[in-house]
Order: structure tokens, then sequence, then C-alpha cells
């Protein structure tokens, strides 16, 4: 669908399209799929209503952050333009904005996210918000190169929030956050958001809300594939497993097949057996500590200027500029 208000950012380099990642993760064990399939209008409605459980820190954790911090971040990048990649309904950056408007900065806002739904409701939030702004919404893969963002003709605050940088293993993470880099000049700025290492309890809690939400959201996905590949899972028929592995120090997120069965991929021409327990895996969700982010960005390429993380260490805010420039 195309929409008069979405500037569509098209992908620099191929990328698999969902039939083939279903064919491709689905197919072969261990099972896995991309989180991007996540977000269609339900699925980025069920993150939203995540965002709000009690459980779910992170959200409220990094916006505490970005109150506490926003006049020091905005001081030290004056962006005259701000990139937002998985804006989602850019619910943080408020005080981003209110710190421009202080400091006079007539600053573009360009959120950029997979979600055509998602980019539609956050232009129309912001704009009724902040009269002064100027939303400029772009739909895209962030995962799909990052070349043919538009080129902005001033100095640039790039921004990856939520932990969202999580969801990536470190060799993917780094590929991203470089490709980022390479789209910087030396007046340019990251700000990241990352969650931190806790307690076990805390982080199963927060992938496990007791409303049901984060299982909503996970299960969403098979609805996804039954639209986008003419499948037929049966919700019920699986369960949403989240737990902590200290180990790999990540959140892994699965849907659990409570029965033996036999799912067709009509799309495909194929279907996938799956016995009584078997699971797939639809994200990760990785922690850091101070030091595993600050090495993860300096493997990119970028030095810290700041990193605020507040009196327990919950979620870090880095803001970070290119290392040689
Ligand atoms: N930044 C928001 C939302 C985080 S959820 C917050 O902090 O709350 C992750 C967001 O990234 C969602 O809005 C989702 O639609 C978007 N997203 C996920 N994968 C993406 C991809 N490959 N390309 C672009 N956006 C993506
Ligand atoms: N970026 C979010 C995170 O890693 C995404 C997320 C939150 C998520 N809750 C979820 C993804 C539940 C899948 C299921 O925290």
């Amino acid at each position: 669908m195309s929409n008069a208000l979405l500037a569509v950012v098209p992908p620099s380099r191929p990328v698999p399209s969902l039939a083939d990642d279903v064919r491709a993760g689905l197919l072969s064990v261990p099972r896995e799929l991309p989180p991007k399939y996540f977000y269609d209008d339900r699925g980025s409605a069920l993150f939203e209503a995540i965002c709000e459980t009690p459980e779910y820190y992170p959200t409220r954790a990094e916006k505490a952050l970005i109150a506490a911090h926003a006049t020091e971040v905005i001081e030290a990048s004056q962006p005259q333009f701000i990139i937002e990649l998985g804006s989602g309904v850019a619910s943080k950056i408020g005080p981003l904005f209110a710190a421009c408007a202080a400091l006079d900065l007539p600053t573009v806002y360009c959120p950029f996210d997979v979600c055509e739904a998602v980019l539609i409701k956050t232009a129309a939030l912001l704009s009724g918000q902040f009269s002064s702004l100027e939303v400029r919404p772009l739909q895209g893969d962030f995962t799909a190169g990052l070349e043919h963002l538009p080129r902005l003709p001033g100095r640039t605050l790039y921004m990856f929030l939520g932990g969202t940088i999580g969801n990536f293993t470190d060799p993917a993470a780094i590929a991203l956050l470089s490709e980022i880099r390479a789209m910087m000049g030396p007046e340019d700025r990251l700000l990241l958001g990352a969650d931190r290492v806790k307690d076990a309890a805390k982080l199963n809690a927060a992938y496990n809300d007791a409303a049901g939400y984060t299982a909503a959201f996970n299960l969403n996905v098979l609805s996804v594939l039954n639209q986008a590949v003419d499948a037929d899972f049966e919700l019920d028929k699986f369960s949403h497993r989240a737990f902590y592995n200290q180990r790999e120090a990540q959140i892994e997120m699965h849907l659990e097949s409570l029965v033996e069965q036999s799912v067709t991929l009509g799309g495909l021409g194929q279907s996938l057996q799956l016995a009584s327990g078997e699971t797939i895996r639809t994200e990760i969700s990785r922690k850091f500590s101070s030091q595993s982010i600050a090495s993860l960005l300096s493997a990119a390429g970028f030095q810290i200027e700041q990193h605020h993380s507040g009196p327990e260490g919950e979620f870090s805010l880095l803001l970070a500029s290119p290392a040689d420039a």
C-alpha cells in the first residue's frame, strides 16, 4: 500500500522475502523467524500495550534517562535533523524536542520504521503535540541497508532506542552500527539505548507480563504468517515461552508447539512438522554490561561522549560520535 504521507526507503541490498525467511527459518532446525514480522498493525498495538505493563521496565527506564539528560544530549549534538530507527510511536522524544526548541533549533524529525500504521499514527500524534516540528516519516527495513536513507543537509542525530540493538547478535549489531557510522559526518551523533544485565527474576517478568500482552504479541507472528504465506497455524496449539539465558546474557522468546502437529504453508507448497514441545525462536533480546555495550560501539567505529545509566544501572543511554572524526 502506498501513502502520500510516507517516503519509502528502498532496500540498498537484496533482502529475503517473508516466504524466503519462512522457508529458511522454519523448515530447518533450530527453527527461527526474524523479529521484523511481529510488527503488523496488531503487533505494533500489542507492543505499545507491553510498554505500559508494570513488568516491562525498559520503556520507563529509558524515558526517565532521556527526560533527565535531554538538554545535555541536545547541547552536545545540536541536531538539525533527527532520524530514529525503529521509532515505533516515538513515545520518548518529547523532552528532546523541547530541548531543541529551547536552543531555537528548527529540527526535522524522521521516524524510520517497518510498520506503516505506526508511522501514520506517530506523524499525526506529533504534529498535534509539537506544532513547530516538521515530521517526515520514512518507511523501510533497517536490516536492508541504510544507503537509501535521505541525505540530509545538516547535523543529524541518529537514534536507536528501546534496546532494539539487543535484538541482534554481536556480529549483526556491529554490522548495523557500522552502517549507521558510514552514513555519519564528523558532526553527526548517535543516541543509543541498550538494556542492561540484571536480576533474572526482573528480566523474566518483563517478558512474561501477567496481563498476557507479550504472549499475544509473540503468538501474533503466527497470524502474520497465516496471512502472508497462506499458512494454517492454530494459535491455541502454541504457547509463549520467554526466559533469561544467563550464559548468553539474553532473553529468548520462543513459541512452543503444545502438540505434535503438521502446519500447511500453502503459499510455499510445503508443510511443517512440529513435535510436541518443539519451539520456534522468535527473538533474542540481549542484555549488556557497561563494558559490553562500550566494546560494541567501539567495534563499529564510535567513541562514547556521554553514558547515562541511572543510579541502579538499569538501562544505558549513550551518545556516541564517529571515532576518527
Ligand atoms: N523505539 C520504540 C519501539 C521499539 S520496538 C521504543 O523504544 O519503544 C521496535 C520497533 O522497530 C518497532 O516499531 C518495529 O516496527 C521496528 N522494527 C523492527 N524491525 C524493523 C526493521 N527491520 N526495519 C525497520 N523497523 C523495524
Ligand atoms: N526491543 C524490545 C526488547 O527487546 C522488543 C520486545 C519487547 C519484544 N518485548 C517483547 C519482542 C516481547 C518480542 C516479544 O525488549
